[in-house]
């Protein structure tokens, strides 16, 4: 069987500006459709983007997960664009300081931070949801607990924001991205040495992990990308969605006040609904088949998280926030062997949030006109004014 053509693209402007309706579309085309704006194949169901995550001999992630060769080219050889020995390799080193056991440490430095902004913003009533509240966090992790040498400082946003522009490889975005990625390089070249990490770091623990896995210092420095790009615009975006999901759902964060065992489901809803990655995709390594349809060896399937996690077939009533819902199955995250290596953080971080917001937060608003941020691969705001009423 053929899969049936969707002509509209993937990464313009009205697709990225409000993504839901075009999931819908994508689901109900059939389980498995074909983009040639993409040159494409793509899975949008919950069923099929599983399958694909799963059979990693099949859809490898080792020849790039972009749709674009160019950027393929770039991309290979770093965690996520690797399989089998060399993936295991390369995440035993990077992941083993994010496993929870090696972050239980960091709760009380992120407990903290999360109160005192806060009080900060408590104290304000009046602020922007992305630069004042979002961003603070996961920013500060990154220079202080996993240890960056401050230098990138003032560049780290770009950097982050520019590894998923970059996923298109055709439009004005992605062309933009390479440019600034030219600089990531630049800096962990020069900064990616233990030196320049600050002890204690997660970084710093990749030197002393990556000669045990017989890594020299050159690839352990490109290692530390796992932390830097994936790190940032991923949980911005889903915490820019704690303002507008609970000014336009009051009585969820009523609920919330006086249900805080809550809180862990409430951020999964949310990094199910926002789905920050809205797609990554996969190379079809040989002849196959995926739900009756044909696909060749050689070809591309993009895997569309944000649609999967708003399919109807597995979540009943799928683009209501519903912070008491069973949501396990979402692949916000991920799903199989490249599953999120950093959730745990994210997680603590975000539940920290909330938790310190819902002790002085009476309830949210939206103070004025909202903006997107205009990312080919992250689904974020860019703007977004808040008011709250404290406790
Ligand atoms: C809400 C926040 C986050 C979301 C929604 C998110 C989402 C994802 C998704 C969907 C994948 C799967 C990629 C694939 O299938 O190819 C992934 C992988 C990954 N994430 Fe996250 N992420 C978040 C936070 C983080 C953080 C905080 C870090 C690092 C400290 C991180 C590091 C990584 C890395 C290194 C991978 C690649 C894992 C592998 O290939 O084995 N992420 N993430």
């Amino acid at each position: 069987m053929q899969a049936p053509t969707y002509e509209r693209d993937f990464y313009a402007d009205d697709f990225i500006l409000d993504p839901a309706p075009y999931y819908a579309e994508m689901r109900a085309l059939g389980p498995v459709i074909w983009l040639p704006q993409q040159n494409a194949y793509a899975v949008a169901r919950h069923a099929e983007v599983v399958e694909v995550l799963q059979r990693v001999k099949t859809f490898i992630s080792g020849r790039g997960i972009s749709v674009s060769e160019d950027v393929n080219k770039l991309l290979v050889g770093s965690t996520v664009n690797s399989d089998g020995d060399a993936h295991r390799r390369s995440r035993s080193i990077t992941a083993t300081p994010l496993m929870p056991k090696n972050i239980e440490p960091l709760e009380d430095y992120i407990r903290l931070a999360a109160q005192s902004l806060a009080d900060r913003l408590v104290e304000k009533q009046e602020f922007d949801g992305v630069s004042e509240f979002a961003q603070i966090l996961p920013y500060s992790i990154v220079i202080d607990l996993i240890g960056l040498n401050d230098s990138g400082r003032e560049n780290m946003l770009k950097w982050a924001a520019a590894t998923f522009d970059l996923m298109d490889g055709h439009n004005a975005r992605s062309k933009k991205a390479f440019e600034d990625l030219v600089e990531l390089r630049a800096y962990l070249d020069k900064y990616g040495q233990a030196k320049y990490l600050k002890e204690g770091g997660l970084a710093r623990r990749i030197f002393d992990l990556a000669p045990e896995n017989g890594f020299t210092e050159e690839e352990a420095a490109q290692l530390m990308r796992d932390y830097i790009a994936p790190s940032l615009d991923t949980t911005i975006a889903a915490t820019g969605y704690i303002p507008y999901f609970f000014a336009h759902n009051p009585q969820q964060w009523e609920y919330l006040q006086n249900n805080p065992e809550l809180v862990p489901n409430a951020v999964e809803e949310i990094v199910r609904l926002v789905s920050p990655i809205r797609s990554f995709a996969r190379y079809i390594n040989e002849d196959t088949s995926l739900s009756g349809v044909d696909l060749p060896d050689g070809g591309r399937i993009m895997v569309v998280y944000g649609a999967a996690n708003r399919d109807e077939r597995v979540f009943e009533n799928p683009d209501k926030f519903d912070i008491t819902r069973k949501v396990r199955k979402h692949v916000g995250f991920g799903f199989g062997v490249h599953t999120c290596m950093g959730l745990h953080l994210a997680r603590r971080e975000m539940v920290n949030l909330i938790e310190a917001m819902r002790t002085r937060v009476k309830c949210w608003h939206i103070a004025g006109e909202t903006e997107r941020a205009m990312n080919n691969s992250i689904h974020a705001f860019g703007k977004l004014p808040v008011r709250v009423e404290p406790l």
